[in-house]
């Protein structure tokens, strides 16, 4: 997406920020908008994307279109105001506070020596990871305020120099992740840096162009930003944590991030080819995956490799008083709905300052870890249904803001596929029996995942007819297996 930092005045605080506010610029990829990547300009450098056949990218991201299920982490310094500044909530996401309340670097930096979070656990974590059934982690390493969640050479704003805690945990959470089999990816803000002088900045409030800056101690060179702090934290943190990462998730680009400048990170990211990296980079290029937030796209996006990525409240990073959870049967209706047309849901988490997960998250997650438990096979390792027409329509009258047309989600069923099965997930319960006017394959035989009792299955012409007990074996969803040959 290249899009000048003077047009994103309007939008770009859209999704960032939660603060609803005129006109709408991609920022994101917000519902209704797409993050254009088609690369006008030629890339200076080509990507890993430019240059692999088809075979080499399918084993890349193998694993990746297997796991299905991954936990955010957005963690920082922004924990500590927890959406409150000045003794007032300020309306945004918890991690944009910095800029929705113009906070002047040096009194966001005097946050820093007051971080340490001594009650965070990398093997609570991940083991809590591993218990909702998620597949990987990627956790905000330096968010738009620049502040490094890791140890940096690159620019002493970071945990290990800046605050008492004085340890890197992402370290921790490397190591741990090795130990319990998960993988680690990291966000990094590459355009956006509040407090390093040259660093981008969306707008908020009445934060004047072309820089957005409201602080003179923002101003400066981008390429500057890019080439001292940047690219030499990006090497560090591709660098100096064995396997991790595995994923680098990219934000909000902006002009600045020029394809030649752009095309100089890619070179870092060429290094590492193992590396699966977002279309948030900027520069024209396109990344691995496509990054709808806060919603899920009616079709998904054949073809492609994408991930939803939602918080369970409405902020990103903590703020004490969002309480607005969504319930573990809306998190795992989500995830059941992105499966069936071939995507991952990358479930965010806002640790305190303190470190603690915040219990609403961990009962969710411990929540859809259940189901996982019983039904996960109907979730990891499948493609995309057969079908279609049970997610829902696009209405004839409703428009979305952007003028076009609304689609209007079905909640009756979804349906995930292997070679030999045909899943079903039940949201409501059809009574006596389940019924299919066509199959694109032949049914041998149907089962309910979580007892495994085998069915009764009548065909009828090119469709089947399952004969169903009385009542479902789960309140969220029941799996309906159709063996077929
Ligand atoms: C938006 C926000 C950012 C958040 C990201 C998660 O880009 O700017 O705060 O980290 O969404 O996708």
């Amino acid at each position: 997406m290249k899009v000048s930092r003077r047009k994103f005045s309007k939008g770009m605080v859209l999704a960032a920020t939660g603060v609803a506010v005129a006109g709408r610029q991609a920022l994101a990829q917000l519902k209704g908008e797409h993050i254009d990547t088609t690369a006008k300009a030629k890339h200076p450098v080509p990507s890993i994307q430019d240059t692999e056949t088809k075979a080499e990218r399918d084993a890349r991201l193998h694993w990746f279109r297997e796991a299905r299920f991954g936990m955010f982490i957005h963690w920082g310094l922004y924990a500590i105001p927890a959406g409150r500044w000045d003794g007032k909530e300020v309306p945004s996401t918890g991690e944009w506070i910095m800029n929705t309340a113009s906070i002047p670097v040096a009194d966001y930096k005097a946050l820093a020596p007051q971080f340490n979070p001594t009650e965070f656990s990398a093997e609570r974590v991940v083991s809590l990871a591993k218990t909702a059934g998620m597949k990987y982690i990627v956790i905000t390493a330096k968010h738009h305020e620049g502040f490094a969640m890791f140890e940096s050479k690159a620019d002493p704003f970071n945990i290990v120099e800046a605050t008492p805690y004085k340890k890197d945990p992402i370290r921790a959470l490397a190591s741990e992740c090795r130990k319990q089999g998960i993988k680690l990816g990291f966000y990094y803000s590459q355009d956006q840096d509040w407090t390093a002088p040259g660093g981008a900045a969306y707008k908020t409030g009445d934060h004047k162009p072309p820089t957005y800056h409201w602080d003179p101690a923002q101003d400066g060179s981008f390429a500057d930003y890019l080439h001292k702090k940047c690219i030499p934290q990006l090497e560090e943190l591709l660098s100096n944590y064995d396997e991790a990462p595995a994923i680098l998730w990219f934000d909000t680009p902006t002009s600045d991030m020029t394809p030649e400048l752009g095309s100089e990170v890619v070179k870092v990211l060429n290094k590492h080819p193992k590396l699966i990296w977002n279309n948030r980079l900027g520069g024209g290029y396109a990344g691995d995956t496509e990054t709808p937030e806060q919603f899920i796209p009616p079709n998904g996006y054949p073809g492609k490799d994408w991930e939803s990525c939602m918080t369970m409240n409405d902020t990103w990073g903590y703020k004490s008083g969002d309480n607005n959870f969504k319930s573990a049967e809306t998190l795992l209706r989500n995830l059941i709905d992105i499966a069936s047309k071939g995507g991952n849901y990358l479930l965010n988490i806002g640790p305190k300052a303190t470190g603690e997960v915040p219990q609403p998250e961990v009962e969710r997650l411990e929540a859809m870890g259940r189901w996982l438990s019983v039904n996960g096979e109907a979730i990891y390792g499948t493609t995309p249904t057969l079908f279609g027409a049970e997610a829902g329509e696009f209405s004839k009258t409703e428009k979305e803001k952007d003028g076009s047309p609304k689609f209007v989600d079905a909640w009756k069923w979804r349906s995930t596929t292997k070679a030999n099965e045909i899943y079903i997930h039940l949201f409501e319960w059809p009574g006596g029996s389940f019924k299919l006017d066509s199959v694109p394959r032949t049914v041998t035989g149907a089962y309910l995942l979580a007892d495994g009792k085998p069915l009764e299955v009548k065909h009828t012409g090119n469709g089947v007819e399952v004969a169903l007990p009385a009542k479902p074996l789960d309140s969220v969803a029941t799996v309906l297996v159709l063996k077929t040959a």
